[in-house]
């Protein structure tokens, strides 16, 4: 079998006296769908600002097809074909759609060729129509796809999606579901962080769950609802809230 697209392996991050992260380790396979789970404060957002060069870990390593990224710039990484979306959406509010989404591609390209990458971004999301609306003026659904616009106008390979879909409602989270299998089907893989349970159980080949910056579990939607220490992790948790 081919290697995997993504290799993760032995990520450590200690932030003062909390080891936020320890030893985890994960692949993925291009064209995979692969959710990331735990308790909040688990890890998961750290882990992708390990994987995209926003931290750096202190110890590991981060493979994108067989290229180690640990110690590189976000923009280096992004330029190998790794990108995060951000939990708490940041856009420029008094920019157009198509201004925020053509910044993603500035990295390879001319602000012309940026700006013809980022209309073809736009319609591969579905929302050429609000090319020209003011980021302030988004409703939820269009600025979640304002900023996967903006990720792919990196040209990835790899998409981190950190709780894209927090405040969508269940039929816009449908489509955005239908969005992220589309871009799957185009060949992308995408790692998504969501509470969304409907929506990991649906779109996820793998899941890999996380719960005190450890890896504890790793399996299908199906193996993963029965795993008693991931049951744990979360009902240990709400009944200590
Ligand atoms: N920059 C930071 N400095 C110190 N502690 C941090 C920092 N970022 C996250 N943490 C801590 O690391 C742990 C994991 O956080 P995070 O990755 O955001 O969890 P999750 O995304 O799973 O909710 C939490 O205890 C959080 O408070
Ligand atoms: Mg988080």
């Amino acid at each position: 079998m081919a290697e995997p697209q993504l290799q993760v392996s032995g990520i450590s991050k200690r932030f003062g006296g909390l080891q936020a992260l320890s030893n985890v380790s994960l692949d993925a396979n291009a064209g995979e769908i692969i959710g990331l789970i735990g308790p909040n404060g688990a890890g998961k957002t750290t882990l992708f600002s390990n994987l995209v060069g926003l931290h750096r870990p202190d110890s590991g390593s981060v493979r994108l097809q067989g290229k180690e990224l640990v110690g590189l710039k976000p923009h280096r990484i992004a330029a190998t074909g790794m990108v995060k979306t951000f939990q708490n959406v940041a856009l420029f509010l008094d920019s157009s759609v198509l201004d925020n989404v053509l910044t993603g591609g500035l990295m390879r390209r001319s602000v012309e060729g940026a700006r013809e990458l980022a209309r073809q971004c736009l319609a591969r999301v579905g929302i050429s129509a609000i090319a020209d609306k003011l980021a302030r003026d988004l409703s939820f659904p269009e600025r979640a796809r304002v900023e996967v616009a903006r990720a792919l106008c990196t040209e990835p390979r790899v998409l981190l999606l950190d709780e894209a879909m927090a405040a969508l409602n269940h039929l816009e989270m449908d489509e955005f579901m239908a969005l992220l299998r589309q871009l799957r089907e185009e060949g992308l893989t995408l790692i998504i962080v969501e509470h969304h349970m409907r929506a990991i159980m649906s779109l996820c080949q793998r899941l890999v769950v996380l719960n005190f910056g450890q890896l504890i579990a790793t399996g299908t939607p199906a193996e993963i609802s029965r795993n008693p220490a991931v049951v744990e992790a979360y009902l240990g948790r709400s009944a200590a809230a």
